[in-house]
């Protein structure tokens, strides 16, 4: 449970909230998938922190990122015309090249070149890394890009998809971190891997007991554990890499891939940007989720909230009385964008009871609150050097090494 201030300090990204603010100065945030930025195609809206920006790939393949509103009279830039290299706003014409410089103001006459030289346009420095556009929105010198393994790889091997959630970003952050309802919530998409024979360990043997759990904390975000003791005297270790502020690496299980990504990132207090995908470094190429985006979901707008008069988001209660456990048939992050969104907009974590498997929801909590207040004095909460790459783990030991040293 928390204070009221406590809850608003972990939440609210907006304006002058703390937050928002250390977000802004100390992390790239994903905006974008890589591949919804055509060039010379559509603008796309990016919404962070409460403010609102136009990213748009130019002719020449460079990403420009400005403020939403054009310098003339505010009209949106994201239905501006997008060619040569440049916006052309379609209220009065103003055009903006990729690097922020106005170059033509039409209605100027003989001016119309230089009419603009001295107007500011807002730009952000951005990256494109592991399928998504990233950007700084801090005003120093952008931070190190996180210590992510997929950042690199090409489009075979990592897939991620976009959802915009009608929920605060923590929740989508505490989900991740909440190791224990992937044996419930999920248990109907997880069966089906109970039968796989594969030697790899298997997400289902973390369903039919109570692991201990244990926990790390980096000087990046925090280390996971779940642990559990199987009968031959060695260990099935599950270990979830954080990265603050809002991704986790989780190990996938017995799939062939190496990873899942759930990065959980504020468009405002109230809603969330979930990108959600797979990575294989050295393994299998992501050929099954390529396949996904051929299907009906946009990988864009992967789940669709429609949250219905009963507040019950879709959910089919034949499938429940036919055996499937929650009902949301249609992929397994349903559920979590779902669960999430009907915890409210945002949780009110004065009027919560935990237990002992939240122990990890507890330590993510205040890990954070110690990195706001830090970072309030102008320090880290935990200093220290922070690896170029981490990753989850999924793994049988025999015990003899601390968990600790194997991830
Ligand atoms: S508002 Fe954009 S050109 Fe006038
Ligand atoms: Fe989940």
């Amino acid at each position: 449970m928390l204070t009221h201030e406590q809850n608003r300090l972990l939440t609210e990204v907006e304006g002058d909230a703390p937050f928002g603010q250390m977000m802004r100065e100390r992390y790239w945030m994903p905006c974008a998938r890589s591949a919804a930025l055509v060039a010379d195609g559509a603008p796309q809206h990016v919404r962070l922190l409460g403010d609102n920006y136009v990213a748009f790939r130019a002719t020449d393949g460079r990403i420009g990122m400005f403020d939403e509103a054009c310098p003339h009279r505010g009209a949106s830039l994201v239905l501006a015309n997008n060619k040569d290299c440049a916006l052309r706003c379609i209220y009065h014409g103003w055009k903006i090249d990729v690097s922020g410089e106005i170059v033509d103001v039409p209605s100027e006459g003989a001016r119309a070149e230089s009419f603009g030289k001295g107007i500011k346009v807002n730009t952000y420095p951005t990256f494109e890394g592991g399928g998504l556009l990233w950007v700084y929105l801090g005003k120093g010198d952008p931070p190190a890009r996180p210590p992510i393994p997929f950042l690199d790889l090409d489009e075979s091997r990592v897939w991620v998809c976009r959802s915009v959630s009608p929920s605060n970003w923590f929740q989508g952050v505490e989900g991740t971190i909440d190791s224990v309802h992937v044996g419930t919530l999920h248990q109907s998409w997880i069966s089906g891997y109970k039968d796989d024979d594969s030697p790899n360990p298997s997400i289902a043997l973390t369903l039919d007991s109570h692991p201990r759990y244990e926990v790390e904390e980096t000087p990046y975000g925090m280390k996971a554990a779940a642990i559990r003791d199987l009968a031959d005297g060695r260990q099935y270790l599950r270990v979830t890499n954080y990265v603050m502020p809002f991704v986790s690496l989780v190990p996938a299980g017995n799939t062939d891939r190496e990873g899942t990504v759930f990065i959980a990132v504020p468009r405002d207090n109230h809603e969330h940007m979930l990108f959600w995908g797979f990575w294989n470094e050295d393994g299998p190429r992501i050929e099954a989720e390529r396949d996904m985006t051929s299907g009906t979901r946009d990988p864009d707008n992967w789940v669709h909230f429609e949250e219905g008069p009963n507040r019950t988001w879709g959910q089919d209660r034949e499938a429940m009385a036919g055996g499937h456990f929650s009902g949301m048939t249609g992929c397994i992050v349903d559920e979590d964008l779902i669960i999430q969104a009907s915890q409210g907009v945002i949780q009110d974590r004065t009027r919560e009871h935990l237990c002992s498997s939240d122990m990890g929801i507890g330590r993510l909590r205040r890990r954070l609150l110690d990195e706001i207040a830090a970072w309030q004095n102008g320090l880290l909460a935990i200093d220290g050097p922070i690896p170029e790459k981490v990753r989850p783990l999924d793994t049988i030991t025999d015990g003899d090494q601390p968990w600790r040293e194997l991830v």
